[in-house]
């Protein structure tokens, strides 16, 4: 477990291995990834990782969502913060190979306290790989 320093925007990074996942794997066979692994999710629909996002106060943020998407085809995910939509089947286009990692970004907004920033697949293909998310 990390020790949380709460402040305003919640701001930082949380790699694949603090994920809570459901229906994935923490894998390591495509380089490139930061820290200890990246997450693999079962490609399947709904199935998602999702992190605790601590934020001092209530702000709007940003998030960023480093991934990989080494098929032809988009990888959509919906992303929820405390279980409300941030995005419907946003999108993370291929990236070129599963060892080439990209960022797609969207606001967000944070309430006081722990945040859970859920991304979910959406279509049988399951999402992206994903290697962290930053809040700024
Ligand atoms: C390949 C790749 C995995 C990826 C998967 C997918 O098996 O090695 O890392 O997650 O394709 O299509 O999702």
């Amino acid at each position: 477990m990390r020790g949380y320093q709460l402040v305003p925007g919640g701001s930082g990074v949380y790699r694949a291995e603090e994920a809570r996942i459901a229906r994935g794997t923490i894998d390591t066979n495509h380089a490139g990834f930061s820290g200890i692994g990246f997450v693999n999710l079962a490609r399947a629909e709904g199935s998602y990782a999702e992190w605790t996002v601590p934020s001092g106060a209530a702000s709007a943020a940003a998030l960023d969502l480093a991934y990989a998407n080494g098929t032809g085809a988009d990888r959509p995910m919906d992303v929820t913060v405390n279980g409300v939509l941030a995005a419907v089947g946003h999108a993370f286009p291929p990236t070129g190979g599963w060892d080439t990692w990209s960022t797609t970004s969207l606001p967000i907004s944070l309430k006081a306290g722990a945040n859970t920033v859920r991304v979910t697949s959406t279509t049988a293909d399951g999402g992206p790989n994903l290697d962290r998310i930053t809040v700024r």
